[in-house]
């Protein structure tokens, strides 16, 4: 048996979108007259391909639930030497390394790598003056994912007791809303973000009117 050669052609092309977003992931090469199998992969996707095209078609079986009707390859672009990769609804969870390997025959392997950064929004706050006095604050973290926690800070770094967290899904993304009242005086209210699976954390800090509002 021969042994597969495989060729990674220079460093990786980096490619960002924001959260919510269609991203194409460049993958070109020379055409023959036949189609190759086409794998895209993930280096952190523990099972599945991102997509696999191979007998002329895409095989749906071998595909990631992660990326199911997220994914698309134009079969006329690939008899031009096109492979490259449309994703749609872009997740955080999607940044990462991508290699898209073509192969003829089992025998020549090429392999693209893309870098694909995700970029996501810091925390939006607005605010809602109440009638009897004090202000409601709703703070919103789009794209971090429905499992992002969501806490506010007073001027003193001290957890505000806030409402139960709201979550949804507009735009193609995880979002999650939470809200606090505030009717004692802390001028300097923190919103603070947190992403359960990196930890990563983003702040975005309000100054309201002197007390009493
Ligand atoms: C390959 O196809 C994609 C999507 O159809 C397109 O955006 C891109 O410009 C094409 N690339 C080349 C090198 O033709
Ligand atoms: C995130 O923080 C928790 C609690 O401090 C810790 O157990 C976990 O390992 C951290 N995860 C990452 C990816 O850093």
């Amino acid at each position: 048996m021969v042994q597969a050669e495989s060729l990674v052609h220079g460093s990786p092309e980096k490619v960002c979108v924001s959260g919510g977003g269609v991203v194409i992931l460049p993958c070109s090469f020379p055409p023959k007259d036949v189609f190759p199998t086409v794998e895209w992969s993930k280096t952190d996707l523990k099972k599945g391909f991102v997509l696999l095209f191979r007998d002329n078609r895409e095989d749906l079986v071998e595909q990631s639930p992660l990326y199911v009707s997220r994914t698309n390859l134009s079969v006329e672009d690939l008899k031009s030497g096109n492979a490259s990769l449309r994703i749609s609804n872009v997740q955080p969870a999607d940044a990462g390394m991508y290699h898209c390997m073509r192969m003829w025959n089992n025998d020549q392997q090429n392999i693209t790598k893309v870098e694909l950064v995700v970029a996501v929004p810091g925390p939006k706050i607005s605010v809602m003056p109440l009638k009897e006095g004090g202000f409601t604050l709703e703070c919103e973290a789009t794209c971090w994912g429905s499992d992002a926690k969501i806490n506010f800070l007073d001027e003193n770094g001290k957890n505000l007791t806030a409402d139960y967290p709201k979550k949804g899904y507009p735009r193609g993304c995880f979002t999650v809303q939470r809200r606090v009242t505030l009717q004692e005086a802390s001028n300097r209210v923190t919103c603070r973000v947190q992403r359960a699976d990196t930890n990563e954390t983003r702040e975005t800090k309000i100054q309201l009117p002197d007390f009493p509002y």
